[in-house]
């Protein structure tokens, strides 16, 4: 008998083993909106690694959509463009959080329309990341700021699908995200996705309903 216990936890951790001990296991299309919830385990099928942000603080962000992150940082620099990191993973209770600070910051209705609620958001996938540019030599980190940096976030859009990172709430497309235009909310999904959803001018609910 204790034999066979034996042999059953070899194989067990030769499984394991064989899967990467539970990490790289995530869903990378995994499809977080106003009606499809985070599940409450999907967190523990990501490796989340930390970062730093321009905030002097630090994020964690799941580990293959950091590396193409930092892939994508580097190509940016090469064209004289810098970026930085705002926000990655947001636990329910961080998002419960930034939605209290913006109801009071800017009101309900502006909170509404630009946060998510608490169990909705995308960067509860750890898949998500909020990014600023860097213009002469400041972060621009105010989003109404941001968007009027065009010229900046056509340069890094058009490097996004070639590090498997999509616009999740582009323009025009709002009644099918939800959300308003967000040129610095980039999510990963893999390259061989991103660009099929970039080459087509999609959302990921266009992409994942196909
Ligand atoms: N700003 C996006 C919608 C979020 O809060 O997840
Ligand atoms: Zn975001």
């Amino acid at each position: 008998m204790k034999k066979l216990l034996c042999l059953g936890m070899i194989v067990v951790m030769a499984v394991v083993g064989l899967c990467g001990c539970g990490a790289d296991k995530a869903d990378y299309l995994v499809l977080v909106n106003k009606s499809n919830l985070i599940d409450s385990g999907f967190v523990d099928t990501i490796e989340l690694v930390e970062v730093g942000t321009v905030y002097d603080s630090t994020a964690q962000i799941e580990a293959k959509a950091l590396a193409a992150y930092e892939d994508l940082k580097a190509a940016l620099l090469n064209e004289g463009v810098e970026i930085g990191i705002d926000s990655g993973y947001r636990s329910v209770e961080k998002q419960e959080q930034i939605m209290a600070e913006f109801t009071e910051k800017y009101g309900e209705e502006y909170a509404k329309k630009t946060v998510a609620v608490p169990g909705t958001s995308e960067h509860h996938t750890g898949l998500a990341i909020d990014i600023v540019p860097k213009v002469d030599g400041e972060w621009v980190v105010e989003n109404e700021d941001m968007m009027k940096e065009t010229e900046v976030f056509a340069v890094i859009h058009e490097k996004l699908a070639k590090y498997g990172f999509i616009i999740r709430y582009p323009e025009g497309k709002e009644d099918i995200t939800g959300y308003s235009y967000e040129p610095w909310h980039l999510r990963y999904v893999g390259v061989s996705a991103a660009k099929k959803i970039s080459a087509k001018g999609i959302t990921l609910e266009e992409y994942l309903s196909k």
